[in-house]
C-alpha cells in the first residue's frame, strides 16, 4: 500500500471532453486503492492564487457520475499565465509564489496536472521554483503535446468533426454546393486531417501543408466534370491565406484563430463560380460526452498517474504509445510540438485515396 499521502489534482487550459473521467479515475485508484486523500484544486492555478485556495475534496461518493461528463467540474483557465498575470489595473505580475503557498497551505505531497503542452510547461516551470512533485497528464483537442500518441479529448473532437462531415455531405450533394467546414487543432492539423478521411472529404488543408488555390479550384472542378457538383472541404484553423497571413477573430481583446473557413469559401466561389457554404465547428467540438476511447484513456491516465506517485517517480507525464501508457519525462513532453507528420499513415492515406491535401 505504500505510505499514507494526501495529494492535488487540477485541470488547465482549455477544457476538452474525458477530463472528468481521469478525475473520476484517480479518485477511485488514491482514495479506493492506496487509501489516500484526494483534493481537487479550483480553476487551475488560478485557484491556488485565491486564499484560501479553492478546493473540492473528493471521495469515492461524489465521483460517481464523473465518468460520461463533458468539461471538468473543477474548472478550468487558459488565461492569465502566472508568471506575468494581468492584474486589474493593467499592470502585471509575477503571482508564482502566491500559487506556490496556496499548494503549500493545502499540506500536499503530490500535484496531478492535467493541461496541453503550454499548461504544462507552465506547471513545471512552477513546480520546480516551489519544489513540489509534479505528475502530467496530456490532454487537448489539439493532440499537440508532444512524446505520446495521443492526448485526452482528440477522439472526441474528431468523432464530432466527423460526424459535422457526415451531417454536410447530404445538404451538399442535395444542393450542388462547395461545403467548407473550419475546425479547430491550433497549429497543428490532426484533428482536420483524421476527421477529414474519415469524413470522406475532398479536400483538406491543414496548416503544415501550404496550398495553391488554383489545385484546390482545379481539383473541385475535375470532380464536376466527372458529375459530382458538390464538394466536401475541411480545412483546419490555422492554415494561411495565400499571402501567408493567419486569419484571426479578435474576441474581448484577443486574438483567436477563426474566419479562414470563409476566406477558403470566398477564393473558391469567385475562382470556380461554385456555391460555398461555411461552417464554423468551434467550441462544439470541446463540449459534449466524452467518446467511449475518451473515458478509457483518461480512466487509464488517471489510474497510471496516481500509480507515479505511489513510486514518487515525479517531473513525469503519462503518455499512450504502441497500445500502452507509458511515462516520460515532462520535459520531453513539451520540448517539441506535436504536427502532422507529413511521412505518416495519415497523408499517405489520404493522397492514396486521391483526396486533395492542396498541394497537388
Ligand atoms: O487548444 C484548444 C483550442 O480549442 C484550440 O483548438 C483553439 O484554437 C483554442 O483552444 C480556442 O480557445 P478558446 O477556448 O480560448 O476560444
Amino acid at each position: 500500500m505504500g505510505t499514507q499521502k494526501r495529494i492535488g489534482i487540477l485541470t488547465s487550459g482549455g477544457d476538452c471532453a474525458g477530463l472528468n473521467a481521469v478525475i473520476r479515475a484517480a479518485v477511485r485508484h488514491a482514495v479506493g486503492t492506496y487509501g489516500w486523500e484526494v483534493v481537487g484544486i479550483r480553476e487551475a492555478t488560478q485557484g491556488l492564487m485565491s486564499a484560501p485556495p479553492k478546493t473540492i475534496t473528493f471521495d469515492l461518493g461524489n465521483v460517481d457520475s464523473l465518468l460520461v461528463m463533458g468539461g471538468t467540474v473543477l474548472g478550468t483557465t487558459n488565461k492569465g499565465n502566472p508568471f506575468a498575470f494581468p492584474m486589474p489595473d493593467g499592470s502585471v505580475k509575477d503571482r508564482t509564489e502566491e500559487i506556490i503557498a496556496g499548494y503549500r497551505s493545502l499540506n500536499l505531497d503530490a500535484l496531478i496536472g492535467i493541461g496541453g503542452d503550454g499548461s504544462l510547461a507552465i506547471l513545471r516551470k512552477i513546480c520546480q521554483q516551489g519544489g513540489i512533485n509534479l505528475v502530467g497528464i496530456p490532454k487537448t483537442i489539439d493532440n499537440d503535446v508532444g512524446a505520446t500518441e495521443l492526448s485526452i479529448g482528440f477522439d472526441t473532437a474528431m468523432n464530432i468533426a466527423t460526424e459535422a462531415l457526415d451531417r454536410l455531405h447530404f445538404t451538399a450533394a442535395s444542393h450542388n454546393r462547395v461545403m467548407v467546414l473550419e475546425v479547430m487543432g491550433r497549429d497543428a492539423g490532426h484533428i482536420a486531417l483524421a476527421a477529414g478521411i474519415a469524413g470522406g472529404a475532398d479536400i483538406i488543408l491543414i496548416p503544415e501543408i501550404p496550398y495553391h488555390i488554383d489545385v484546390i479550384c482545379d481539383t473541385i472542378r475535375r470532380r464536376q466534370a466527372r458529375g459530382k457538383h458538390f464538394c466536401l472541404v475541411m480545412v483546419s484553423e490555422a492554415v494561411r491565406t495565400q499571402q501567408g497571413e493567419s486569419v484571426t477573430l479578435s474576441q474581448q481583446g484577443e486574438d483567436r484563430y477563426g474566419g479562414i473557413g470563409k476566406y477558403i469559401a470566398e477564393e473558391i466561389a469567385q475562382h470556380t463560380g461554385a456555391e460555398t457554404r461555411v461552417t464554423v465547428l468551434g467550441h462544439i467540438q470541446r463540449g459534449g460526452i466524452p467518446s467511449p476511447f475518451d473515458r478509457l484513456l483518461g480512466t487509464m491516465f488517471g489510474v497510471a498517474a496516481v500509480d507515479l506517485i505511489a513510486q514518487e517517480k515525479y517531473d513525469q507525464m503519462v503518455a499512450w504509445r504502441n497500445r500502452q501508457v507509458i511515462h516520460v519525462p515532462i520535459a520531453e513532453a513539451i520540448q517539441t510540438y506535436q504536427t502532422v507528420d507529413l511521412e505518416g499513415s495519415f497523408v499517405k492515406t489520404a493522397k492514396a485515396l486521391g483526396i486533395c491535401l492542396g498541394d497537388q
